[in-house]
């Protein structure tokens, strides 16, 4: 059993509060990622969780099992790290190893473990190479082989990614995301990438200044988030301020620019806007268009590219929404 439960966990630097009372329950297997921006607490939390910084306050258990005042290496961890932290002067085999030896396991068991794990990597054959002879792709690999080769009950993943090209990330995020789901390990992946993280995570803990946010499933946080700050970070959207009926004071409305629709192509139900196009966008599959409203408000829209649409900056263009698809936040 190796669920993970966090519960009233705080860690403090000087004056800055870095992980601010949070509480989170893992399942066991699941894909849980921590997003948020740069210095929201997302590492400070992880290395809690790993052993590598001590808790303030506050308790983290693996299933029935108190571990956070373990020390690190007998937590049963895997960790992966975004400068990958491969030691330059062994082999590949020779890292992929290096947490049997610490283990003290048996030569013929090391040798078998670190193929299998090398093979999990697709980097079979790759043992005898040189960590300077790999690209960046491969070394990740090797730190995620080196990360499974324990058979560690949990795996932390700490923006993995980050060094690697675009197209990189997005075959790699997949690939782990495999190898997670068909080991089974429950895993924590770190990343302050809103796109990565809906494409891998069972769930996601949205950050902010040491406090989550927003605990969900991707889908329900970018379709309701609780906040200006989530609706934000989970996406391009559009913030309106809005007087409610029966509510006192401005609120705001958030309206993801795929709400939008060219009047002409949208139900007849649906509230229209009509705007001044101020910039277009094709982005290849995706047009992105800026409209100025008589008032000021400049809304962004976002649609499929129509190759018979052509859309000049400077028109004059009706907009309509639909009214199922405005998230009132509080
Ligand atoms: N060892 C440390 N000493 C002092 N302050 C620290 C230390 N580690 C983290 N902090 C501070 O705690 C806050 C949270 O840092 P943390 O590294 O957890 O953020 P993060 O979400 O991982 O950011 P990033 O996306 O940039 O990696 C920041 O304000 C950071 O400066
Ligand atoms: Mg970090």
């Amino acid at each position: 059993m190796a669920g993970i439960v966090i519960s009233g966990v705080s860690r403090t630097f000087g004056a800055v509060r870095a992980v601010d009372n949070a509480s989170l329950e893992v399942g066991e297997g699941e894909f849980f990622t921590l997003l948020g921006p740069s210095g929201c607490g997302k590492t400070t939390l992880l290395r809690m969780i790993a052993g590598f910084t001590e808790l303030n306050g506050g308790e983290i258990r693996f299933g029935s099992e108190r571990i956070d005042r373990l020390p690190a290496h007998v937590r049963d961890i895997g960790m992966v790290f975004q400068n990958y932290a491969v030691f330059p002067n062994l082999t590949v085999a020779g890292n992929v190893a290096y947490g049997l030896r610490a283990r003290k396991v048996a030569t013929a068991e090391i040798e078998r473990r670190v193929e299998e794990a090398l093979a999990l990597v697709q980097l079979t054959g790759y043992g005898t190479r040189w960590p300077h002879q790999l690209s960046g792709g491969q070394l990740q690999r090797v730190a995620i082989a080196r990360a499974l080769v324990i058979r560690p009950r949990v795996l932390l993943f700490d923006e993995p990614l980050s060094n690697l090209d675009a197209r990189l990330r997005v075959s790699m995020r997949t690939e782990i995301r495999d190898l997670q789901k068909s080991l089974g390990i429950t895993a924590i992946y770190v990343t302050h990438d809103q796109e990565e993280a809906m494409s891998v995570s069972d769930r996601i803990a949205l950050m902010n200044a040491g406090r989550l946010e927003q605990v969900g499933v991707p889908v329900d946080i970018y379709r309701h988030p609780v906040s200006r700050f989530a609706a934000e970070f989970m996406g391009t959207t559009n913030l309106v301020p809005a007087r409610m009926v029966g509510r006192a004071g401005d609120q705001f409305v958030s309206l993801r620019p795929e709400a939008l629709h060219l009047a002409s192509d949208a139900p007849q139900d649906w509230p229209v806007l009509s705007g001044t196009l101020a910039h277009v966008e094709l982005l290849g599959p995706i047009m992105r268009l800026d409209v100025k409203l008589s008032d000021g408000t400049v809304l962004k829209a976002a649609m499929l590219d129509a190759p018979d649409r052509s859309l000049q900056a400077g028109a004059t263009i009706s907009l309509a929404y639909d009214p199922a698809r405005l998230t009132v936040l509080p």
